[in-house]
């Protein structure tokens, strides 16, 4: 059976009480948090960095799914590590050593995903995929919470699907509702979302159905 995880983007939470939405995604539902890392050089926006997951830290039990869209990923392995993020997924087109870095981060005791842009073919995934640990096919250009999922990326997930059965596959971007079926059926089983989350009169509601729809 196909495992669900609803991964709510804390992007679209207040972060002036970033620890309180996490444990409140949680109470609703929520098995990863998810934690947009974005320099202003990767991707044209700033968020936050190892600092905060630091302090995060000790106010949650959660599990700190970390997607880290920056430039030279490496260099912020060990602060993750130290900070206690979980998972640390880097952006393929960022590093021109995956595999090193994956091997990097497995050191430092955390998890490794490899995310990819809309534009990037996913074979460029495929030599890596048995030592990842989730892979993230990007359903919006990154950079901003709000924007319209691209279901032209749900090809990527059919094919990494197909020749991975196990493998996580993690869609990101746009999620909501109304295009869910479509990524559970390409075979996504990790879904992260922000606006139809956070926005919603009822966030368990929305949570529920994604987990449902995935595990249908
Ligand atoms: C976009 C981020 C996403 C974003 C998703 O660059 O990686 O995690 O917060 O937000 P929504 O669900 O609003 O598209
Ligand atoms: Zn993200």
């Amino acid at each position: 059976m196909v495992v669900a995880k609803i991964a709510p983007s804390l992007l679209s939470s207040d972060f002036a009480r970033l620890a309180e939405e996490c444990e409140r995604m949680l109470a609703l539902g929520a098995d990863y948090l998810h934690m947009d890392v974005m320099d202003g050089h990767f991707v044209p926006n700033l968020t936050l960095g190892a600092p905060i997951i630091k302090c995060l830290r000790p106010h949650t039990k959660g599990f700190l799914d970390c997607h880290l869209m920056v430039s030279n990923p490496e260099q912020w392995v060990d602060d993750f590590a130290s900070a206690g993020a979980d998972l640390f997924c880097f952006h393929y087109e960022a590093t021109k050593d995956a595999a090193a870095l994956i091997d990097r981060i497995h050191a430092k005791g955390m998890m490794a995903g490899m995310a990819v842009k809309p534009g990037t073919p996913i074979d460029v995934v495929y030599p890596f995929a048995s030592t990842l640990d989730q892979v993230l096919v990007m359903t919006v250009e990154p950079g901003f919470g709000g924007q319209s999922f691209m279901p032209e990326c749900m090809q990527k997930v059919r094919d990494l699907r197909s020749r991975f059965p196990d493998l996580d596959i993690q869609v990101d971007g746009g999620l909501d509702p109304g295009n869910i079926e479509v990524a559970a059926k390409a075979g996504a089983n990790v879904i992260v979302a922000g606006s139809s989350i956070f926005k919603a009169q009822s966030p368990a509601d929305v949570i529920a159905l994604f987990r449902k729809t995935v595990e249908a």
